[in-house]
Parts: C-alpha cells; sequence; structure tokens
C-alpha cells in the first residue's frame, strides 16, 4: 500500500494542527538528550519547536539518525503535534537527515561583536536577529498602512542624484561615465517636494546614503529613510501627524510582536506609555536644559550633539518634541519663522530612553527670494538646484515634511544599543565589516 503523504507545516502555523500528524522541515537548532529522551529543536525560519525521540512513539533509525546530528545539518520530522506549555511540541515518528553542515562556527559559546558582525551572514539564523529583523518587519508594514490609511501616496525617489540635500560633507559620489559627478541620494525629501505639488500628500521609502566618518551607536553609512511630504501643512500639524505614526507604530509591535520582545527582553511598560501628547519644547528652552545641568559645555546657539540629545530625552517618558531650531544650524530649505527671523520652523523627535533623534522635519521655505538668500548664505550650489527652484516658481504653496530612520525607530523599539543591528546588513564606517573578506 502507498504510504500517505503528510503535509509540510511550519512552525508558526502548529496551532492549526493540535494532535496531527506532521512533517517538518528545517536546521538543527540545539539538541540534547536526557536518560533515553531525545531533544531535538528545529528551526525552520518561521519558528523553533521542540521535537521529542521517546522509543514509545520514534523509530529505531530516528534515535540512530539523532545520534549523528550536530547544529545546522537539515532535517526532516514527521510526527504528532501535541500541547506543551503555552506552545507545542512534536512527538517524533521519523526523523531524516537531509543535509549536512560543517562544525558551525556560531556554536553555543558567546562571541564578541567583531566576529558576529563578520559572520552576519550566518548570525542571521540566531534567535536575536531573527526578533530584531521581525519587529523591523511589522514596523515596515505599519508605515505603510499608517500612510495609507492617511490617503499618502508613495513615490520612489532616485537614489542617483546631482543634489545634496543635507550638506555637500556627507556625499558618497558615484562614477558616472565621463560626465560630471552624481551621487548617492542623501534624502528624497525634494523629489517628495516636487510629488507633493502634484498628488498632496506623498512619502517615499528608500535607501539612503551618507558618507559620515564616524562610528557612532547612532549611525550607519546606509540606512532607510521614510519621508512624508504634505501640500499646506504647517509646522504643527506635522508634528502630529509625526506623533500619530510613531504612537500607530508602537501598537502595532506591542499587538504583533509579543514574542519577538519576550525574547529581546524589552520592557514593555516603557512602550506601552507611548501615547499622545508628547511634549514640544522650544530650541530655547531645550538648551536651557542642558545649560543647567552641571558640566554641561553647551552653548546657547549649538546644535545638539548626541549626548546633548540622550540627555534631554531621558527628562522624558515619552518622545518629545524639540522645535524651532535656530535657522544657522539648520538646513537652508527649513522656513524662516516670520515672528522670529532667527529661528526656523523646524523640529527633531527624541525617542525615550536616550534614543536621541528618531525624527527630523520642518516646514520648507516657500518663497523664492527668502530661499535664494539661504542657499547663498549656506554656500549651496545653485546650478543642480534650479529645478527646485522652479516648484516655487510656478504656484509655490506652504508645504512640510519629514524623515524617518527606520533603524533609529527599530533600535529604539527593540531597546539595542548600536543601530548595527536594526538592519539585516549594515554598512558601517569599520570597513572590515563588509562581506569582501581578505
Ligand atoms: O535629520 P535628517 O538628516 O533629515 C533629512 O534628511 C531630511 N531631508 C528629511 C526630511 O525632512 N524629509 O535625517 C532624518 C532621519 C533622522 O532623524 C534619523 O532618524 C535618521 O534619518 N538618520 C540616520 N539614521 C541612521 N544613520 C545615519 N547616519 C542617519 N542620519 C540620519
Ligand atoms: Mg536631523
Amino acid at each position: 500500500m502507498q504510504e500517505q503523504k503528510t503535509e509540510r507545516i511550519s512552525v508558526a502555523d502548529l496551532n492549526d494542527a493540535k494532535e496531527k500528524p506532521v512533517l517538518l522541515k528545517g536546521w538543527v537548532y540545539n539538541i540534547r538528550s536526557s536518560g533515553k529522551i531525545g531533544f531535538l529543536l528545529l528551526r525552520d525560519g518561521s519558528g523553533i519547536c521542540q521535537c521529542i525521540l521517546n522509543a514509545s512513539f520514534s523509530s529505531l533509525k530516528s534515535f540512530e539518525v539523532f545520534k549523528s546530528l550536530q547544529q545546522e545539518n537539515v532535517v526532516e520530522v514527521k510526527g504528532v503535534v501535541k500541547a506543551w506549555k503555552n506552545s507545542f511540541e512534536i512527538q517524533v515518528q521519523e526523523l531524516k537527515k537531509t543535509g549536512t553542515s560543517e562544525a558551525y562556527p556560531l556554536g553555543k559559546k558567546d562571541h564578541g561583536i567583531d566576529f558576529l558582525l563578520q559572520h552576519r551572514h550566518l548570525w542571521l539564523r540566531s534567535k536575536r536577529p531573527w526578533a530584531i529583523l521581525r519587529i523591523r518587519h511589522e514596523i515596515t508594514k505599519a508605515i505603510h498602512a499608517f500612510f495609507n490609511k492617511n490617503n499618502f501616496l508613495q513615490i520612489e525617489s532616485p537614489v542617483l542624484t546631482p543634489n545634496a540635500c543635507e550638506g555637500s560633507s556627507t556625499l558618497f559620489p558615484v562614477q558616472f561615465f565621463n560626465e560630471d559627478e552624481i551621487y548617492l541620494s542623501q534624502s528624497g525629501q525634494f523629489y517628495m517636494e516636487a510629488a507633493a505639488a502634484a498628488f498632496g500628500k506623498v512619502y517615499c521609502f528608500n535607501p539612503v546614503f551618507r558618507a559620515e566618518k564616524s562610528s557612532t551607536r547612532r549611525h550607519l553609512l546606509e540606512f532607510w529613510m521614510i519621508e512624508p511630504e504634505m501640500a499646506f501643512y504647517d509646522l504643527e500639524q506635522t508634528m502630529e501627524l509625526a506623533e500619530d505614526m510613531i504612537t500607530f507604530i508602537v501598537s502595532q509591535v506591542l499587538k504583533n510582536n509579543v514574542k519577538e520582545l519576550e525574547i529581546l527582553k524589552r520592557n514593555t511598560q516603557l512602550l506601552e506609555k507611548i501615547k499622545p501628547p508628547f511634549a514640544r519644547i522650544h530650541y530655547t528652552e531645550a538648551a536651557k536644559i542642558l545649560i543647567e545641568k552641571k558640566n554641561s559645555k553647551f552653548q546657547m546657539g549649538q546644535d545638539f550633539g548626541g549626548e546633548d540629545e540622550t540627555l534631554l530625552s531621558s527628562h522624558f517618558e515619552k518622545p518629545v518634541f524639540v522645535h524651532h531650531y535656530p535657522s544657522e544650524i539648520k538646513a537652508f530649505y527649513m522656513k524662516t519663522d516670520q515672528k522670529s527671523p532667527d529661528f526656523s520652523l523646524s523640529f527633531d523627535l527624541l525617542g525615550t530612553e536616550g534614543y536621541g533623534e528618531l525624527v527630523g522635519g520642518s516646514q520648507r521655505e516657500d518663497d523664492l527670494e527668502m530661499l535664494e538668500d539661504k542657499m547663498k548664505q549656506h554656500k549651496v550650489e545653485k546650478e543642480s538646484l534650479n529645478w527646485y527652484l522652479d516648484l516655487r516658481r510656478y504656484g509655490s504653496f506652504p508645504h512640510s515634511g519629514f524623515g524617518v530612520g527606520l533603524e533609529r525607530v527599530v533600535s529604539w523599539i527593540c531597546g539595542l544599543t548600536h543601530v548595527r543591528e536594526a538592519i539585516a546588513f549594515p554598512r558601517l564606517y569599520a570597513r572590515s565589516f563588509f562581506e569582501k573578506q581578505n
């Protein structure tokens, strides 16, 4: 008689197969024995499941296979799904080894970060990256859902561009045939401003590049930025949108990533507090907080450094908006506040627990002359931005937008100490971490 075919199932779907015979395919995560019982942790990408070998239900051949196993061998398990604690285990009937593995370099020992980053292509299989990158996916989903429900249109901004949106010092030049220099995009903002005039409310979700010669826990050379741009929004409306977006993202992760947050041992009580309203403080108020701190070298008018942001954000239980930065220290495209012309209609949103800047945004300068003046003051080259000035020449309109650093948000929500863990293959200033091996 022909053997009955058992359907393959994923670990994540075991809930639908209680007491049923199933087939699992995956990799050996761990093995141990206790007396005559064998325990195999099988990892299949969707999760990890304990498989039990016991003479009363497992074949003799299965025990032989079990004895030969080592981490990352590829296996197939046929067995019955049983409820176990708050989860499931498999009573193994048949165990097959379908693929081998050399001795796995990322065994049970603790490894240093350099070693882990050099082996990022394998490290991804461990529990911690698994949890972080699944949360990242949920955050990405939440961001698209948020902008969809608010009637935004997604527009792709180009990666190759002649524009320096965020200053010329952090540009990555690209060899562009024999023509002028071209760069990898630092931000899609200018293109979103053009698109906002065509569609009203738009956003892009793109990789961006900054040649920052510093190795801080907040900086990547390549990261993902979400940049909404809205026609007829002022500074206050824009901060409200950022507040709603962050609140929605956190609520989705709390709802859909319970298991992942548990793996990361994240204090979720702190995340539960992330609900509107977030405090809004003027730059001068934030500066005063820093100046009042003993030993602070901070001076009024300066931009905040990483430590200043950490200090400021640890003052608040919710993210905090700092708005109205001095025009001099912010980008040329930020609109001058007519009521106090030394300040710009700008904001940064600082995360809790010392995480610093998650979001940066502003109302945009919509007055052609003012914008041209500011370009001069900031020594911004006009040639590559003539097209951008067209947006002020033809139907200039009040508009605002912001940029969210995806890895900053992932780090904050996951409670990571460094953004390098917030992306699958981080590009860091310390080049030895790239895949190329000597
Ligand atoms: O503050 P930034 O530089 O703003 C812009 O690029 C604007 N053009 C955005 C806009 O208004 N459309 O960057 C925005 C966000 C920061 O708040 C931070 O979260 C993140 O991007 N970010 C980085 N993340 C990782 N590594 C880096 N090197 C980053 N630089 C900025
Ligand atoms: Mg910024």
